[in-house]
């Protein structure tokens, strides 16, 4: 039995996406790359990305998160599983709590959905929204990468193939760091988020990176890691 009500551990507002699952399995795809890593998680909401991470046995877990109920479902998640001892969630914005710190693995599930700070029925303001071209957070969480990642680390995210992976490719040219798709899945977009997304985005990508049938829409998303290149390391 657990001394902590339940509705903190697991609140509905953080529940776990279709987008959590995917990176999830993404990170299990390779567990010895997770063994005994120093990893960080950016947007942690509901801690579980943090908890599979300890689950494969990473050495130093930190989280960070800008909602203070994320950051408490968070700890209590880790405390329920006995991770404590190895996990650190604070609350902040981005890198800010991270500043000059490194970490072997980080990961990510950022808000980058293209549309103004509209609340998505039943999840905060702060967990869908990208801003007009959905790269609010994407983009500075790829420039603060060269600074965070020890040498040989890596970035794990999700990216919504209508955000425009050549996009992030260009952010990264020039920081030694290169991305690669690990693995790509349909996501449902229900009608209510679907009426939010920003117009100049949905005319693009319609028929691209998103596809309908009838009343149902489903999009590209593609979990990615960005490592070093290893033939700018090897240049130097
Ligand atoms: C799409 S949710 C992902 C949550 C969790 N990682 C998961 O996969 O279930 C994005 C998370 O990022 C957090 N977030 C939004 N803006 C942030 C910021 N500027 N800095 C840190 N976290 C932020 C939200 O509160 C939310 O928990």
């Amino acid at each position: 039995m657990t001394d902590f009500g339940e509705s903190l551990l697991a609140p509905a507002a953080l529940r776990p996406s279709e987008y959590t699952a995917a990176l999830v399995h993404a990170l299990n795809l390779e567990p010895e790359r997770v063994h005994g890593v120093s990893a960080l998680e950016i947007g942690s909401g509901s801690g579980v990305v943090l908890a599979v991470l300890a689950g494969l046995g990473a050495a130093a877990l930190y989280g960070i998160d800008v909602e203070d109920d994320a950051v408490l479902a968070g700890s209590l998640l880790l405390r329920e599983l006995g991770h404590e001892a190895r996990c650190q969630i604070h609350k902040g914005d981005m890198w800010q709590p991270v500043e000059g710190r490194r970490f072997d693995l980080i990961a990510a599930n950022l808000p980058h959905f293209p549309m103004q700070d509209h609340e998505v029925p039943g999840r905060h303001p702060t967990w869908s929204a990208g801003g007009p071209d959905g790269r609010r957070w994407l983009d500075p969480f790829l420039r603060g990468l060269p600074g965070h990642l020890e040498d040989g680390g890596r970035a794990v995210l999700t990216h919504n193939g209508f955000v425009g992976l050549d996009a992030s490719r260009e952010i990264l040219a020039g920081s030694g760091l290169t991305l690669r798709v690990i693995e790509s899945v349909f996501v449902p977009i229900g009608p209510e988020k679907l009426e939010l997304m920003s117009p100049a985005v949905l005319e693009i990508e319609e028929g691209k990176s998103i596809h309908r049938y009838g009343p149902y829409a489903f999009a590209d998303m593609h979990v990615v890691e960005v490592t070093a290149d290893k033939r700018a390391a090897n240049a130097r």
